[in-house]
């Protein structure tokens, strides 16, 4: 009996072996398609090579496809555990000829696998058409033989595909297996035709339309097919049953899910193990793709379908949180073929257990309150509205999980009065609403955000991806269109863009109108708003006119955001290394994480040895060189801090935190062999790598504000290109001192103190030219009133020099008074000097004051024996050396 996953690779080999390239599935998050919730079929990621707007080197696909209907228009999650065949989660195979070939080959190769390769009998095989589809008709009569009673032609929409309101599509043949007539039900067509006995296996799109939003269809150029098979309902088949729930895969899970609960999986508690087993798969599934439990768009449907799993736990009488311990069995059916369940293994795991231990909290109170309600309410009634609200508001139940606690009881909740509940508390809401003044709370975003939910942020795992335009905003109002030359800003239902936070810049790129590649507008910065539920891009319109509603290609600047990624990633692991090279009083005052370079602000009262800076260079070097994986995982902001993870001081978290850890530490010998080298909490993006990071250089180290130091890096080429201007500058003084290596520091040192030496003399020199001759007006000591005095006025030295020359001249006295008057090339420097016996007599001071002034200054000072004065120029000298003189003889 084969396995599903046996059935999942007879399928790709079948088709691999038929030319066809095995393309990975693509994620539960459309990037192609903004106008869907999630991937429901195997075709969503071909979507734009059926219309020709994009080639790929293959033309002919074969997949395994998650998908997931829980929101949106393919909603099957009131069905899921009532029925043999609905799931919020599936997988489809499906082959894909994009222009290769058509229904002459399509029909047999189906054929072939289900009757060849599968051995399914054909006996038991009937398929449909469309009902003008001759071709298709005349193709199985011939390459099976099925009779014309076995080929029933449709003439709804059932045989006519349809992505949605537009796209490609076109009719389709299905292939239906007869479990036999021990189940109720009637052929295809029939008015029985939804009983269990006739079940689709197999859908054969024949793509040759496009269908568009005014209605119109037309040809395409190319004929293609898209194919899908779900593969639960085949391996039921083959398993010999007709319940998808019995067949190998979804039974393990449903085992674990009545060993964890003690309970049996087959007794009463049959269809809350089958919630559980369904919901477990979407749920891991959904978070490994990078969705996350929030109050809205993907995140909320995620969290309904994780609370309705939990209240079906809770029914089982589970005490503790179930649905993570489920996770290692899932891993074991399917982390081979998905290997991102194995990868994001940890982050399921946390995050259902998180999401459980919060709601168990509330989930007994709920349902209790429940159960009053009902109690006042006479039999069969359905529940008012605002009992559902409350219910909601209060502790969380969203409307479904109320709906589905009902059915039990046979009752139903009045929507009509659980909807105009929900106005009128978001009336209340806006009306209690007030701004700050800052442009990111401005009451339109508060508004926009109200009207149509938050973004979903694509970033972590992709750059590229399509997104609708929601609204349009130029100078602080909605507006319809922005065109060519227009500067506002857009907000879309998704993107891959980072609003600035956290010391991330926004990232830059570009938006391109899907309808008309060329139509493109400058995205030039990214910012979050509304309290961080909106991102805004700040976009200039380059050509065409962007119109609210529409859908938009979005790309960020790939090589800007790579830059950007290594400079956060490197700044935790500056982070880490400070804090083992300083002490744990290091922690984090601000950051800034820009593509050409990244700031570190830190809690350290004192600078950084040179010591100190080499080891943390090299430490945060030693961890890139580690490249070891950059992981993250959610968890409650207690937990995180339970493992150790950095959180900001005095930061506001919220319920669920993101922890980033990098790096492995090895060797210590402290038994922290493979322990994290650095966990932070932080809803950046990061490299998957610490290798990419490339080099770190640290270009400096300051002072920012008391007790917080500031150091500024650079990685990357931004560090090689730093480190080569480094070395093409020591190549230049290497060739100016025409040494190299070692030896040019030894040599500038040797040339500055060279340097050094020959000033001294030069002053030397120049005191001594003064003294002797090179000086103007002469040297002669006067005699007045019996006190020795000479007066001098010198050229080329400066003011510095001349307290020595006044020493000189006064040694020189033995006693008197000296008085210089200095050229220093321009300007006019004067000092005087009093031998120590005179100085009770005669102030050092009151000369320089009054020679200053003489020579048209003013000011001077100084000690009686010594003082020292300026003016504009030596012109006056001699009036100045005659108001000395006069002030010796008073
Ligand atoms: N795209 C087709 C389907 O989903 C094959 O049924």
């Amino acid at each position: 009996m084969p396995t599903l996953n046996d059935i999942r690779s007879t399928f790709l080999d079948y088709f691999a072996r038929q030319g066809h390239e095995v393309v990975p599935s693509s994620p539960l998050v459309p990037r192609n398609d903004p106008t869907l919730m999630f991937a429901n079929s195997g075709m969503v990621q071909f979507k734009n090579l059926f219309t020709g707007v994009e080639h790929r080197d293959y033309k002919r696909a074969t997949t395994a496809q998650k998908c997931v209907r829980a929101g949106g228009k393919h909603n099957d999650l009131d069905n899921v555990g009532y029925t043999a065949r609905h799931h919020t989660f599936f997988e489809m195979l499906g082959n894909f000829s994009f222009g290769d070939y058509f229904k002459s080959e399509a029909i047999p190769f189906a054929w072939e696998l289900i009757t060849r390769e599968l051995d399914i009998p054909k006996d038991r095989l009937l398929v449909t058409v469309y009902h003008t589809d001759d071709e298709a008709a005349d193709i199985w009569k011939k390459v099976a033989g099925l009779s014309d009673d076995r080929i029933i032609r449709i003439p709804t929409n059932d045989n006519f595909w349809m992505m949605g309101p537009t796209g490609p599509c076109g009719p389709c043949t299905e292939i239906f297996f007869d479990h036999g007539d021990k189940y109720w039900g009637g052929p295809p067509g029939s008015p029985e035709e939804d009983g269990d006995r006739f079940v689709e296996i197999w859908n054969l799109v024949f793509m040759q339309n496009e269908q568009f939003e005014d209605g119109s269809m037309r040809a395409l150029d190319m004929q293609s097919i898209d194919t899908g098979m779900g593969i639960e309902r085949v391996a039921a088949l083959l398993q010999g049953t007709n319940d998808n729930y019995a067949t190998d895969l979804i039974r393990a899970l449903i085992e674990a899910s009545a060993n964890a609960t003690s309970t049996d999986p087959d007794g009463p508690g049959k269809t809350h193990h089958r919630v559980i087993a369904d919901h477990l798969r979407s749920t891991s599934f959904l978070i490994a793709d990078g969705v996350m439990p929030s109050n809205d768009g993907r995140g909320y449907v995620l969290r309904r379908i994780m609370r309705r799993a939990m209240r079906h736990a809770h029914m089982l009488g589970a005490k503790d949180p179930v649905m993570h311990q489920l996770v290692p069995s899932l891993v074991r059916q399917m982390g081979a073929a998905y290997p991102e369940l194995v990868r994001a293994q940890p982050l399921i795991e946390e995050t259902l257990r998180l999401e459980e231990t919060r709601f168990k909290q509330t989930l007994d109170r709920g349902l209790k309150l429940l159960d009053d309600e009902l109690s006042t309410l006479p039999e069969a009634a359905r529940l008012p509205g605002e009992a559902a609200f409350k219910l909601y508001d209060t502790y969380g139940f969203p409307l479904d999980l109320t709906q589905d606690a009902l059915r039990e009881r046979g009752r139903e909740v009045d929507t009509d009065g659980f909807n105009s509940a929900m106005a009128e508390q978001k009336a209340k809401a806006r009306a209690a609403w007030s701004g700050t003044g800052e442009s990111a709370d401005l009451a339109i975003w508060f508004d926009l955000a109200e009207t149509h939910g938050g973004t979903d942020f694509l970033g972590y795992d992709t750059e590229t991806a399509e997104g609708q335009m929601l609204a349009l905003v130029r100078d602080g109002a909605v507006v319809d269109t922005l065109t060519a030359g227009e500067t506002g800003w857009i907000v879309l239902n998704q993107t891959p863009f980072y609003g600035e936070s956290g010391g991330q810049v926004g990232d830059t790129g570009w938006l391109r109108r899907l309808d008309d590649e060329d139509d493109q507008a400058e995205v030039t910065d990214t910012q979050k708003m509304a309290g961080g539920r909106i991102t805004a891009h700040q976009v200039t319109v380059r050509s065409g006119t962007f119109r609210r509603s529409e859908a938009v290609a979005l790309e960020v600047d790939h090589a800007r955001r790579a830059r950007i990624r290594a400079n956060h990633s490197a700044t935790h692991l500056l982070h880490e290394a400070l804090r083992r090279a300083l002490g744990p009083h290091v922690a984090q005052r601000g950051s800034l994480n820009a593509p050409d370079r990244l700031r570190f602000d830190f809690s350290h009262s004192k600078a950084l040895t040179a010591a100190e800076i080499t080891q943390v260079e090299s430490e945060v070097n030693a961890f890139i060189r580690q490249n070891s994986a950059v992981t993250t995982r959610i968890m409650t902001p207690d937990d995180a801090r339970a493992i150790g993870a950095q959180a900001l001081f005095g930061e506001k978290y919220g319920d669920e935190v993101r922890v980033v850890s990098m790096g492995r530490l090895t060797g210590s010998g402290k038994g922290s062999d493979g322990a994290t080298y650095s966990l932070e909490l932080c809803g950046g993006t990061h490299v998957t790598q610490t290798g990419e990071i490339g080099t770190f250089a640290l270009t400096s180290e300051s002072a920012s504000a008391s007790g917080v130091r500031r150091i500024e890096a650079l990685t990357g080429e931004a560090a090689m290109a730093l480190l080569r201007s480094r070395d093409a500058a020591l190549a230049e003084i290497e060739a100016l001192v025409k040494v190299t290596g070692p030896d040019t520091v030894a040599r500038v040192s040797t040339l500055l103190d060279d340097r050094r030496r020959l000033e001294n003399e030069i002053a030397q020199l120049r005191r001594d030219l003064a003294m002797s001759g090179g000086a103007q007006g002469g040297a002669e000591t006067r005699d007045v009133a019996g006190i020795a005095f000479l007066p001098q006025v010198i050229s080329g030295v400066q003011g510095k020099d001349l307290p020595p020359l006044i020493d000189e001249m006064k040694a020189r006295l033995g006693s008197g008074v000296v008085l210089l008057i200095a050229d220093t090339g321009g300007k006019a420097a004067v000092a005087a000097g009093v031998t120590a016996d005179l100085t009770d007599r005669i102030s050092a001071v009151d000369l320089v004051k009054a020679a200053v002034e003489a020579l048209g200054g003013k000011g001077g000072g100084g000690r009686p024996d010594l003082a020292q004065g300026g003016a504009k120029d030596t012109e006056n000298a001699e009036a100045a050396i005659a108001a000395a003189e006069a002030l010796i003889g008073a």
